[in-house]
């Protein structure tokens, strides 16, 4: 039988105002697995996870931890979940070590054990030659860093981060992925919200695409991709003013192309072994006149699936 944590029943949230920011989420978590919500921004990643620690009522459905219903402040959500928040809150003027023994406090943890994971935690995130140094002289980077740390002070056996990484520079981010990709090795199990697909990708066992309060599907990101089609993918970017609809169009009715469509200004085909058929590619958009500035080669991502269910990409941006 499955163990699971976590488990919401119809969770629905209409803000003030009307908007219906969570429409009818009914999911379980695993006990020990990283379970990743991805969605565009305003999709109801935040609205989702305040309702299920108890920070938002929801206007209907409920959440169980452990079994047991989740209440506003209750002590199950204290001593079984640690939030990291997506905007970071810390005191500005207490160094790193007094933001994590206040919070160390809040949580009713004995001082001294309190000092050992105070020290660990700000070793193990790599910020132990800043543990006198107050807050507010952190870097962004540095600042989410603690913050994460915040809410691992409580041993909690589940960790919601909401938005672990924006901001941060490509390494740092790395250091932390490879960190939290950890955390269910220390018997934690994670909920993370993300609008990035390869984090998302990387760290979730599971992942739950969510839409406009919607629930789109949730499972594996390896099953996911593999649902999108066969075929790897080459993204096509065309020199300025090339009719891109045209192409994809021309692309489309060649055999060996499984689909071709445009996305983010690039002509996106997939098909089987799509390295080997590069120089006919290219010889096909010479023959009608056009030239190709620029060719990527890539597998399924998570962007794919989600373009698959909605029709729009997932970037910002784009
Ligand atoms: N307190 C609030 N009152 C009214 N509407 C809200 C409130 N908080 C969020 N919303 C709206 O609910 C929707 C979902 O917001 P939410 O913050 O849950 O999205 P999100 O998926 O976390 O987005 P992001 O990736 O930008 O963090 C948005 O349309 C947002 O404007
Ligand atoms: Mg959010």
């Amino acid at each position: 039988m499955v163990d699971h944590v976590i488990e919401t029943e119809h969770l629905k949230m209409i803000y003030p105002g009307g908007l219906e920011a969570v429409k009818d989420l009914s999911i379980k978590v695993r006990r020990g697995e990283v379970f990743g919500f991805l969605g565009p921004n305003g999709a109801g990643k935040t609205t989702a996870l305040n309702m299920m620690v108890g920070l938002l009522k929801p206007t209907k459905g409920r959440t169980l931890i452990d079994g047991e219903e989740v209440k506003p402040w209750s002590r199950t959500v204290k001593e079984k979940i640690g939030i990291v928040p997506q905007e970071t809150i810390l005191w500005e003027n207490l160094t790193c070590t007094e933001n994590l023994m206040l919070l160390a406090n809040l949580y009713e943890v004995p001082k001294e054990e309190g000092q050992a994971r105070t020290a660990r935690l700000l070793e193990e995130l790599q910020l132990a030659d800043k543990a006198d140094a107050r807050a507010k002289a952190l870097s962004g980077g540095m600042k989410r860093r603690l913050n994460l740390a915040m809410g691992l002070v409580n041993e909690p056996d589940v960790i919601l981060l909401d938005e672990p990484s924006p901001g941060l520079d490509p390494q740092t981010r790395r250091v932390l992925w490879e960190y939290i990709a950890d955390l269910p090795k220390k018997g934690h199990t994670l909920i993370l919200t993300t609008h990035d697909m390869d984090e998302a990708d990387y760290l979730s066992d599971r992942v739950a695409i969510i839409d406009n309060g919607e629930l789109l599907v949730l499972d594996e990101p390896r099953k996911l991709k593999a649902s999108v089609g066969e075929g790897d993918v080459l993204e096509l970017a065309f020199d300025e003013g090339a009719d891109l609809q045209k192409a994809a169009e021309d692309f489309t009715s060649l055999g060996y192309i499984i689909s071709a469509n445009v996305t983010a200004g690039r002509v996106v085909i997939r098909t089987k072994d799509a390295m080997s058929r590069l120089p006919e590619v290219f010889e096909f958009v010479k023959e009608h006149d056009s030239e190709i500035r620029d060719v990527r080669y890539r597998g399924n991502t998570l962007e794919d699936v989600f373009i698959d269910l909605t029709g729009r990409a997932l970037r910002d941006g784009d």
